[in-house]
């Protein structure tokens, strides 16, 4: 459903719509398939989901201002059914983007398939952040770390943190049945942000833009599964984590 979401926003994205667009949208389907937003009221957070502009990095908010072509737009969405949480996001172009942006979208999604890739069964839960890290750093990027990913299910945010850059120590083991929501985010310049006045826009803190990608994924004994996989669904991407992918 997060993932049908975020396809039904991509459809809508191009350069003069208000990006509260988004979160009418946003609404609209959750009552069509009857569940909660996950974020609405989160720690007091306003909205049904996140929706963060160039050197946005993350938890902007939906608003009357009207996406311009060159843009890239981050949306963040969450839905609780049968209660349990499902959480994703993605950035998009809006119109014509420069080659830098598209290059860090395109890296983004590499990154948090490489992550994924790490997402098996006895893995250090940090290699997932490692791997995540050299990706992005061999490409010229850097990762944010004031924002992590997360174990995800009956609460948005369980244990263990899902860092995307390698800490100093060693983490648990990874174990079948675990979800985690492995979320990059990536920028052109300092990964360092500052938290604007809202009390909830994460803005880089040289204003240079940033780009966030997240799935929802289940440590299973056949490997990473992806829960936020859309029905129209990204084929060439779902292929991408199969064991042969994943052997260590
Ligand atoms: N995907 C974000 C996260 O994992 C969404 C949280 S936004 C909030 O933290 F508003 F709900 F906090
Ligand atoms: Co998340």
């Amino acid at each position: 459903m997060v993932a049908n979401i975020l396809d039904a926003i991509e459809d809508v994205v191009r350069p003069g719509v208000p990006t509260m667009r988004f979160e009418e949208l946003a609404r609209d389907m959750c009552a069509q398939y009857k569940v909660k937003p996950a974020f609405l009221g989160y720690c007091g957070y306003p909205f049904a989901l996140c929706c963060s502009v160039n050197e946005e990095v993350v938890h902007g908010f939906p608003s009357t201002r009207l996406l311009q072509e060159g843009d890239i737009v981050s949306i963040d969405m969450g839905v609780v059914y049968e209660g349990f949480v499902g959480d994703a996001a993605r950035t998009f172009a809006v119109g014509e983007v420069s080659d830098e942006a598209k290059r860090l979208m395109r890296v983004t999604e590499d990154a948090l398939y490489a992550g994924i890739a790490e997402a098996h069964a006895g893995n250090d839960v940090y290699a997932i952040g490692a791997a995540v890290q050299r990706m992005v750093e061999a490409a010229g990027f850097n990762v944010v770390r004031r924002f992590v990913g997360h174990g995800v299910g009956a609460k948005m945010h369980e244990k263990p943190e899902v860092p995307n850059f390698k800490p100093a120590m060693r983490g648990l083991p990874l174990q079948n049945g675990m979800v985690i929501a492995i979320e990059p985010m990536v920028t052109v310049g300092t990964y360092e942000v500052d938290i604007l006045e809202d009390n909830w826009t994460a803005v880089t803190r040289d204003r240079k833009p940033a780009a966030h990608y997240e799935h929802s994924i289940a440590i299973t004994h056949d490997g990473p599964r992806i829960l936020s996989i859309s029905d129209r669904g990204r084929p060439e991407r779902a292929l991408m984590v199969d064991r042969s992918n994943n052997n260590g």
